[in-house]
């Protein structure tokens, strides 16, 4: 049994929790969280476990494995460094740290003390995602040309960050496990209608080797929630809508070639097909995939490499972002 102790119990914490005690060989022993109220609100769905308002007892705890990090991305940097120098695998929230360098040194601890760093890229560990992948990896959709992706929501914002370093990491980590590599520049405008002090909403572009580009709309002020994505192939496109109920995932046998020779635009369509997906909750396989890394001394999907590369991009974005939208290398 792996003994975990998790640290932030505010809107993310309990769904990890929730996921991690029905985890086979996780045994969840305690929580903290600096808030007394949610503290309060721990300890009465789970009273078995020891509930604290200091992070130090469960990363000083020598009964406890695993550390899974739920709190602001301003203490990613500090709580995880905590962890790993005490020996400790670590389920970090997204993005990895505030700064490229802090995200690397995470990483190589992490690499020099043999433990297990892991990032909660939770989207990539979907159903949907999952299958997006594994129909570019056996070569259904032809060259990948484009990725158009909305994420928009209602009201649930962060407070120590804007919102491309909020959101933009779900995106980054699904481009990157999709595309298969970093994407090469990047440019991004934003703005903030509310006058939160922080850009609210975002329009993000990147470019991937070989012409392929990615766009991603991310916007914290929307009336409404929406998570939808086109990922457009030379030979079929798919069309991913997480807030259908079925039919998430729509795969359309359509394309456009050019005779190179007349120059002729021929836009083919042909039929539409809805693959089954596996509707296993995202964040239970990411926490079945801690598990097992642990075990076998094997780098997640979304480990410290995988984590590196988004707040490598975020920090190329940001750069962007201040240039009034010039295109950066990454
Ligand atoms: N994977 C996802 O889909 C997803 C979704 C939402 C949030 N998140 C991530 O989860 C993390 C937390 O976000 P949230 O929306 O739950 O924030 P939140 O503000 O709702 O909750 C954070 C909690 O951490 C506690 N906390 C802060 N610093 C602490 C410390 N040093 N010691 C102990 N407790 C401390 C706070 O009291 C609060 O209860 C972030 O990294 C965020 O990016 C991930």
């Amino acid at each position: 049994l792996i003994s975990v102790g998790v640290i932030g119990y505010g809107y993310w914490g309990p769904n990890l929790v929730r996921n991690l005690t029905t985890t086979d060989g996780v045994r969840v022993v305690s929580i903290a969280d600096r808030a007394p109220k949610r503290l309060e609100l721990a300890a009465r769905r789970y009273p078995e476990l020891r509930c604290s308002l200091d992070a130090a007892t469960v990363l000083d705890d020598d009964e406890i494995d695993a550390v899974v990090i739920a709190t602001p991305i301003s203490s990613h940097y500090a709580l995880g460094r905590h962890a790993l120098t005490r020996g400790k695998h670590v389920l970090l929230g997204k993005p990895l740290a505030r700064s490229l360098e802090e995200a690397e040194e995470l990483t190589a601890l992490a690499g020099e003390n043999g433990s297990v760093l892991m990032v909660d890229h939770t989207p990539v560990y979907a159903g949907a995602i999952l299958k997006m992948r594994e129909l570019i990896e056996a070569g259904s959709l032809g060259d990948l040309r484009c990725i158009d992706s909305v994420r928009v929501n209602r009201g649930l914002l962060q407070r120590d960050v804007d919102v491309i370093w909020d959101l933009a990491p779900h995106d980054l980590s699904i481009l990157m496990y999709l595309f298969g590599c970093e994407p090469e520049s990047v440019a991004v405008v934003g703005a903030d209608p509310a006058r939160l002090g922080r850009t609210s909403l975002a329009y993000l572009t990147f470019w991937f080797p070989d012409g392929a580009i990615a766009h991603v709309h991310v916007n914290w002020l929307s009336p409404v929630k929406l998570r939808w994505m086109l990922v457009a192939g030379s030979d079929r496109m798919v069309v991913f809508d997480d807030i259908e109920q079925s039919e998430k995932l729509r795969v359309y046998d359509a394309g456009v070639t050019v005779d190179p020779l007349s120059g002729l635009v021929d836009a083919r369509r042909g039929d539409m097909t809805a693959p089954r997906l596996d509707t296993t909750e995202a964040l239970a396989t990411e926490c079945v995939h801690f598990i097992d890394c642990i075990h076998r001394g094997a780098e997640p999907v979304t480990g410290g490499r995988a984590g590196v590369s988004v707040v490598r991009v975020l920090e190329a974005a940001s750069r962007s972002l201040r240039q009034s939208g010039s295109r950066v290398p990454v």
